[in-house]
């Protein structure tokens, strides 16, 4: 055959591109394109060496085995090999039949009604590590590296918990342990998110994570990325007497005190190779950590030597794919969503593609720095992940896929939703839409919010009610609600005539409240009820506090930088204004009061308890009254507490007083107080 110009420049344009993708993966850790395109790559190069035999290099990346050792690392030359596994890249799992068959060919078994046995297990996404225990003490850890040389990771891999140092019960004189070190999914999740939060760069996904972190050269450094490890097989052996199966040796090294994973079975036959890996299947996006396949291996150890290897591989081992968690596409736009806090949230609009097992078309791309850092431009090819239920992402860019023209992403100024200005408080990662009061977006938090019990209190304005109105647009804002009346009402779901009447009642009944708990129920950034009762005691009506700036509420006592910009922020969005003026047009009032120095109130400096039932108000109402006299309420009985007011039914609370010869007031009593005082 000949050999053309093309074929030639193909071949070694693959290869060039292999090594450079080798590099980053083995030595840098930091691969470019997904394990799935690689792959492409790969077996492209592959088949036109297979039709052209005369394009075989000896330097072709086809015709090397693993990884390479990193300088860095003593070498540690493996006393038995570490070997791959012959791997069905076909995702059907019909190729089972075939391993099966196969086998009992190799084996001479013809009786049909007598099935090979065979252990099934998950194929780990990590990195392979030899562990070496002598006497039952772990003395070295090593990875493959090519399969007959590895590296010394004995430091970093000891940072590892579930690694045992010392083997349980009686323990073999040498016993070599392979297996898989893994990044579960929470680990990389809480890693990313530390290092999003500080600005570092972030793990591309947990298998990198784990290498990265084996062969990291400052074992302090390896610690700050937790890694887990799977027990899947063994390497030498001295003074031990091996089980018969393969599935009895893993009960054996569980019994040692290794991990081995939970999730693998005996399976009979082909039928039963193929029901695990449905199994698998089903469950692969609830497990907590990667797999990227199953591995079905012959059970028997004597048939295992039978079988014998063929080169790297052994015959009686396969590994059957699944679809890979990775994948290139392209992103069509880029766009911000609003969450119900306000958060805004840019999400990448791909080009559709499967990823993990489904089709993909959205990606998250976390926050405006994370959009930077990625540099991630609408047009760019990019990797996207998916795996386990966390939503799909944005990996990385492949910067050589780049076409020219790209303008870098800039975060839109004003809510997509509702118009407010988008503020991106100083030191903050997420970037928020201050229209709390008024957005679409955040409707259905603002008015829950407004009406829970410590805010207005709106006594029957449930969850799946504000659902209802505002779904059917007859609530927009918290103002809307005092236009409804019994008829409104009356028509939505679960809504009777008497509730709904009830409801105008609790309504109606809101609109007296405190400054403290209007300011709280406006949901405004970094004002929880504390900083609420903080500004309603210290300006003691709204209009002062509209106008204050951030320096004049830096000066309050406990309000810092990041809470004065919110407030500034919520008071200056000309919509939250809007909503303010209707709820008071509304009817929505609270008694101004005096400002006064906390310490000349009535009851400055007492702290009081509230316990049991109380008749005539409730126990958040007594609170309120208490602590506009000066009083402390405290959730609490100690030496410092002054008094305890014990409503019906009270328990320990009270119990608690007696014992320390507390004051005890009953409702009368406190009432007593509240008057004396006022
Ligand atoms: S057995 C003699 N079992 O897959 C066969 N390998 O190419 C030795 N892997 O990087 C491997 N899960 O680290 C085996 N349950 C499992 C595995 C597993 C993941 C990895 C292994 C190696 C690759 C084999």
């Amino acid at each position: 055959m000949i050999v053309t110009g093309d074929v030639l420049a193909r071949a070694a344009e693959l290869r060039e591109q292999l090594r450079g993708h080798d590099y980053r993966y083995y030595v840098l850790d930091a691969p470019e394109i997904p394990d799935a395109e690689y792959d492409r790559l790969f077996q492209e190069l592959q088949a036109l060496e297979a039709a052209h035999s005369e394009l075989v290099t000896p330097d072709s990346p086809t015709q090397r085995v693993g990884g390479r050792p990193l300088a860095g690392f003593t070498p540690v030359r493996h006393r038995s090999p570490m070997l791959s596994i012959h791997t069905e890249t076909d995702t059907r799992p019909d190729g089972a039949q075939a391993f099966d068959a196969q086998i009992r060919r190799e084996l001479g078994l013809n009786d049909e009604a007598a099935p090979v046995e065979y252990a099934c297990e998950l194929k780990f996404d990590g990195l392979a590590i030899s562990l070496r225990y002598e006497h039952g003490l772990l003395t070295q850890a090593a990875t493959r590296g090519d399969g007959e040389t590895g590296e010394d990771v004995t430091q970093n891999v000891r940072t590892l918990k579930t690694v045992p140092l010392r083997l349980q019960g009686s323990t073999p004189e040498v016993l070599e342990v392979r297996g898989e070190a893994y990044m579960s999914h929470a680990d990389f999740e809480r890693y990313n998110a530390r290092q999003r939060t500080a600005g570092l760069p972030t793990l591309v996904n947990p298998r990198n994570g784990a290498a990265g972190a084996i062969r990291q050269l400052d074992p302090a450094q390896a610690a700050k990325r937790p890694l887990s490890f799977f027990a899947y097989g063994l390497g030498e052996v001295q003074g031990w007497e091996l089980p018969e199966t393969h599935s009895a040796l893993l009960d054996a090294l569980a019994g040692f005190g290794l991990p081995v994973c939970g999730h693998r079975v005996v399976a009979q036959g082909a039928a039963g190779l193929i029901a695990f890996h449905h199994a698998v299947a089903a469950k692969r996006d609830a497990l907590p950590f990667d797999i990227d396949g199953v591995v079905y291996k012959v059970n028997r150890l004597d048939w295992q030597r039978q079988l014998g290897f063929r080169t790297r591989e052994p015959r009686w081992a396969v590994a059957h794919k699944f679809p890979a968690q990775e994948q290139l596409t392209v992103v069509e736009a880029i766009e911000v969503q609003v969450g119900r806090t306000g958060a805004i949230t840019p999400v990448a609009r791909l080009k559709p593609v499967f990823v993990g097992g489904v089709t993909v078309t959205n990606a998250t791309l976390h926050n405006a720095d994370e959009v930077a850092r990625k540099d991630v431009r609408v047009g760019d090819t990019v990797i996207v992940r998916r795996a386990g239920d966390v939503i799909p992402e944005v990996v990385s860019v492949v910067l050589e896929r780049r076409p020219a023209g790209l303008h870098p992403f800039a975060m839109p100024e004003q809510c997509p939703m509702c118009g407010s200005q988008i503020l991106r408080p100083a030191g903050e990662a997420v970037a928020r839409c201050m229209g709390g009061l008024y957005c679409r977006a955040q409707r259905k938090e603002a008015i829950r919010h407004f009406a829970s019990r410590r805010a207005l209190d709106i006594e029957g304005l449930g969850d799946k009610l504000v659902e209802q109105l505002v779904d059917r647009e007859q609530v927009r804002s918290p103002a809307d609600l005092y236009a409804l009346d019994a008829s409104m009402l009356s028509g939505l779901e679960r809504m009777g005539g008497k509730s709904a009447e009830n409801l105008v009642r609790a309504l109606e009944r809101s609109k007296t409240t405190t400054l403290e708990r209007f300011l709280y129920a406006l949901g405004i950034r970094e004002v929880g009820e504390t900083t609420a009762r903080t500004l309603a005691a210290h300006f003691g009506a709204l209009e002062p506090l509209l106008r204050a700036d951030e320096a004049r509420l830096q000066q309050i006592s406990d309000i810092g930088p990041v809470a004065a910009a919110a407030i500034r922020a919520f008071f200056q969005e000309p919509h939250n204004r809007d909503v303010i003026a209707s709820l008071q047009a509304a009817g929505v009032q609270w008694p101004e009061t005096v400002v006064k120095p906390v310490a000349e109130l009535p009851l400055a400096g007492k702290t009081i308890v509230l316990t049991g039932t109380l008749d005539s108000l409730s126990r958040d109402q007594a609170a309120d009254r208490l602590r506009a006299l000066g009083a402390k309420v405290a959730g609490s009985v100690s030496k410092k507490t002054d008094y305890v007011v014990a409503g019906r039914d009270a328990g320990s609370k009270l119990d608690k007083a007696h014992q320390l010869g507390i004051p005890v007031l009953d409702e009368a009593g406190l009432l007593a107080l509240l008057d004396h005082s006022a």
